[in-house]
């Protein structure tokens, strides 16, 4: 099976990667799996000074997922460069940086700062960051404020190594903004970032997280992720997009893939299991194989052709059998077991 993929330029052993913020940068997953068997770190988002992030309490959970309000908590752009990437090069690993700003100057300046950076393989623009020169409204929900900020970066940035604009799902028209970043120079995109939550503690009666909002991520997100990788890979699909958002089983990882992601990234699902990034790729490798695809890129935007039109190769697997019926006793009512509930 040919796993390698490409997002741009940059050319990847495989498809799964880490999500930003979800495995700083790469260190703690080390222990667990190494690093350099991920196709890319995606490295949290690294800002020009070093953040203290928002008050605590910075997570809660939510059904199906979670809520945080980190507040882009990291050590500056001058402490990464000297620890962080060097880390990461030193274990042969490939790292997408994630720049974030609250200004188009802050994030040509970070762009500037990673030319030359060890391990670099790709800049992932986290736009889904207040504009202090526009009342705070986010630039990742103005398609023109999103599309200076990459037009910045790419312009910083060396010409080999891509440029992916992070989009957030909070907008009307995903498309609108995907083409404006597509325009001002983004080399592919990362769908998607946190859906803005708010959960109320019924003891306090106030919002629970420190930060009051947060980002909802997790298997909650899924559909809605699956949905922008779909409508985005319809209107662009030359253009190579990142997909994230609850991804925990290599059968979640092959949804994006045919709604027309290139690669994935796994978050939420790190922090309960920390080598969930390996063993997704494992078992999206053995889903793509089941269905008869050769390599990953036979399975990018599969599930956009026509009714009808089943090209040789790709197949559906064999249905599963049908369950033996349950034996009602008298009396008994049957379970089966879904997760922790009865149904
Ligand atoms: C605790 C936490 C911190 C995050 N920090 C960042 C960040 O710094 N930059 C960013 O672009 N996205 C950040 N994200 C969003 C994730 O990268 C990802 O887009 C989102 O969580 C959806 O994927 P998931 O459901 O697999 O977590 C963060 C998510 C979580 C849960």
């Amino acid at each position: 099976m040919n796993l390698a993929v490409s997002l741009g330029s940059a050319r990847l052993p495989n498809p799964v990667l880490t999500a930003s913020g979800c495995a700083a940068a790469g260190r703690e997953l080390e222990p667990f799996s190494p690093v350099a068997s991920l196709g890319a770190v995606v490295t949290k988002s690294v800002t020009l000074r070093p953040r203290a992030g928002r008050p605590t309490p910075r997570m809660a959970e939510t059904p199906s997922g979670m809520l945080n309000s980190i507040g882009l908590q990291n050590p500056g752009v001058d402490s990464f460069l000297a620890h962080d990437l060097p880390w990461l090069a030193d274990h042969g690993a490939r790292a997408v940086v994630s720049i974030a700003g609250g200004s188009v100057a802050d994030y040509a300046e970070l762009a500037r700062r990673l030319r030359d950076a060890p391990a670099l393989v790709a800049v992932e623009v986290n736009i889904s960051c207040p504009n202090v020169e526009s009342r705070g409204e986010v630039f990742a929900c103005d398609p023109l404020a999103a599309s200076r900020v990459v037009a910045a970066v790419r312009a910083e940035t060396p010409a080999g190594v891509p440029v992916l604009a992070k989009l957030s799902p909070d907008v009307t028209d995903i498309v609108a903004v995907a083409r404006a970043c597509v325009d001002a120079g983004a080399d592919g995109l990362t769908l998607i970032n946190t859906l803005l939550g708010l959960v109320i503690d019924p003891v306090t009666m106030r919002p629970q997280l420190g930060g009051g909002t947060g980002g909802l991520s997790g298997p909650a997100i899924r559909p809605v992720a699956v949905r922008c990788v779909w409508q985005v890979h319809a209107a662009l699909p030359e253009v190579p997009i990142l997909g994230a958002g609850g991804i925990r089983t290599g059968l979640d990882a092959l949804q994006f893939l045919l709604a027309g992601a290139s690669a994935v990234s796994v978050g939420t699902a790190v922090f309960g299991d920390p080598s969930a990034p390996v063993r997704v790729l494992a078992e999206l490798q053995a889903a793509l194989a089941e269905r008869g695809f050769g390599s990953v890129a036979a399975a990018v935007g599969y599930g956009h052709r026509a009714a009808g039109h089943e090209p040789v190769g790709p197949r559906a697997p064999e249905p599963e059998p049908a369950r033996p019926p349950v034996p009602v006793v008298a009396g008994s009512k049957p379970a089966w077991r879904l997760g922790d509930e009865e149904w």
